[in-house]
């Protein structure tokens, strides 16, 4: 029996631990929404978080940011990883039980994460708030991971190793590069301690890691996506091969240089914030390469946009990839950062790459993912593919427009002086102007939740109605995977 196991297993892929992780894709996207459209509720209505501490604002927004980037994009990057490492090493995933203790490790770190944030347990750092034991666990699950994927690669049955690939290993290297560095703290106790770094060192190792965070987590993983699933969806080749290579090592060099732009006009010395907005500038380079690199992949099949949803939410995740690493480059300049720093401007920047390129990007992929794991030919309904595409491209245009009003407007009130020297405005007067900004963003939050419901629903119905199936490891190794 075990031996029959053996022999079917070698010449199937591991799709199981795929479809696990896509599935809590989908399930942490409609969590971690939900819970980003609270808090922007309670900026609305302050009175929302009903007296309890739990649900205060500062508690479930640090459970916003670590549920959408870390489960709901986490999750998307372990399952299309597996995914794509198998297909194009044209092997089985090195380790089951390694890959399987992956999974279980990480969603006992979201639990963690969700049980400790709402209580107040935190370290306080940005993106980097769960305190040391947890942190060990992200440690230990990240070398796992880094094991399962690089030893994936170490057996690979074809000799190229496809650019995809180079992506998702800089995003693992990376990552527990930043993770151990940034984590480095002393604890007191079993919930709490304290950084290895103090002072502006510690400022400045944190936005390291916050911007590399971005770079890494939020951007090189989900590249890795885009050179897989937009050429398969598109049924054509990557445009210029050779400019994807070009466009991975200028920008996995120029990511580590830009941190400081988070930090302008801080004790950070001068001379470190002029670095960090060089090479933020020279950043749009390398991000402009990589979108139009995916983006000409239609060329001669634009046609295929009109009737393709999925395609549609691949390729227009590009156009918000593109806008937010033109906008990203433009506030790193310092005069422009004196007027945006604080306001809503960052958080419109910060959702025009996170709803517009990394929410789009990973639904197009789980799309196209979730039928060929339950053996069917599309997803239940195709339709509510399409319903959500524009429910969710209209909720972002309402998120990041009423963002930017909103942070130009704060940034020139706070900076208006009459002409005795005093302030033009009170702050009160600023959030008061506020408000029907917030209103629209609630609004456009509560249409990409929407969307992301509609797209759970049409999982689930596509997997109850399929039957979980792993796809066969090809006999006959074709010249390009
Ligand atoms: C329904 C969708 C969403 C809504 C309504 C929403 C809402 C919010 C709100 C109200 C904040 C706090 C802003 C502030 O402090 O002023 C926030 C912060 C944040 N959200 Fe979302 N969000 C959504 C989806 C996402 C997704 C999908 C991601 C990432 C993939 C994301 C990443 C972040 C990040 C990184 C921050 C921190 C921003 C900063 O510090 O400047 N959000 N979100
Ligand atoms: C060329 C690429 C990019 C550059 C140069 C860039 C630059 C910047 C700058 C200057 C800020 C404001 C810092 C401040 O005033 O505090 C910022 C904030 C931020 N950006 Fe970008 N950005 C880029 C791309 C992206 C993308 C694609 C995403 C998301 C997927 C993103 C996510 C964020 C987040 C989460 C923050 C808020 C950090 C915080 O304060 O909590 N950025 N970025």
């Amino acid at each position: 029996m075990s031996v029959t196991m053996k022999a079917s297993q070698a010449t199937v892929y591991n799709d199981k631990v795929v479809r696990q992780f896509a599935i809590m894709t989908v399930v942490y996207g409609v969590v971690g929404m939900l819970v980003g459209v609270i808090i922007a509720a309670q900026l609305t209505w302050p009175e929302l978080n009903l007296g309890i501490e739990y649900l205060s604002y500062g508690r479930l927004r640090p459970l916003h940011t670590n549920a959408v980037i870390f489960a709901f994009g986490g999750c998307g990057l372990f399952a299309t990883s597996y995914y794509v490492v198998q297909r194009t090493c044209q092997t089985r995933l090195i380790s089951d039980k390694l890959a399987a203790f992956t999974f279980w490790g990480w969603n006992l770190v979201i639990v963690a994460a969700v049980v400790t944030l709402p209580l107040g347990i935190t370290t306080s750092k940005e993106y980097a708030e769960l305190e040391w034991p947890i942190d060990l666990l992200i440690a230990v699950v990240w070398v796992a991971y880094a094991i399962v994927f690089f030893g994936t690669i170490g057996i690979r049955k074809v000799r190229h190793i496809y650019v995809g690939n180079w992506f998702y290993g800089a995003f693992i290297l990376a990552v527990a590069l930043l993770h151990i560095v940034n984590s480095a703290a002393l604890p007191v106790s079993l919930t709490k301690s304290y950084s290895a770094y103090a002072g502006v060192q510690d400022a400045m190792v944190q936005w390291w890691y916050g911007h590399n965070a971005v770079g890494f987590f939020l951007t090189a993983g989900f590249l890795g996506m885009m050179y897989y699933f937009i050429p398969k969806q598109a049924g054509r080749p990557v445009y210029s091969y050779r400019l994807s290579i070009v466009h991975f090592w200028a920008l996995i060099f120029t990511y580590m240089w830009a941190g400081p732009h988070h930090l302008h006009y801080t004790a950070l010395p001068d001379w470190t914030q002029s670095v960090g907005m060089v090479f933020s500038l020279i950043l749009l380079a390398p991000s402009w390469g990589g979108m139009i690199n995916g983006i000409m992949t239609l060329s001669g099949a634009w046609h295929k946009l009109r009737d393709d949803p999925i395609l549609r939410f691949l390729i227009v995740s590009l156009s918000f990839y593109g806008m937010s690493t033109f906008e990203g480059p433009m506030m790193s300049i310092k005069t422009v950062n004196a007027l945006s720093h604080y306001t809503d401007w960052t958080v419109g920047h910060v959702h025009s790459g996170a709803l517009g390129w990394v929410g789009l990007i990973t639904m197009g992929s789980m799309y196209y993912l979730i039928p060929r794991l339950f053996g069917q030919k599309q997803m239940h309904s195709m339709k509510a593919v399409e319903i959500h595409f524009w429910v969710a491209t209209i909720g972002i245009v309402l998120y990041i427009a009423a963002m930017w009003i909103a942070g130009v407007m704060q940034g020139l009130m706070w900076r208006s002086v009459n002409p005795d020297g005093t302030l033009t405005y009170t702050f009160v007067e600023s959030v008061k102007a506020t408000f029907p900004f917030y209103v629209i963003r609630l609004l456009g939050g509560l249409l990409y939740l929407g969307g992301m419901v509609l797209m759970l629903w049409n999982v689930l119905m596509t997997a109850f109605k399929g039957q979980a199936s792993d796809a066969r490891i090809p006999a006959v190794v074709p010249a390009h995977a």
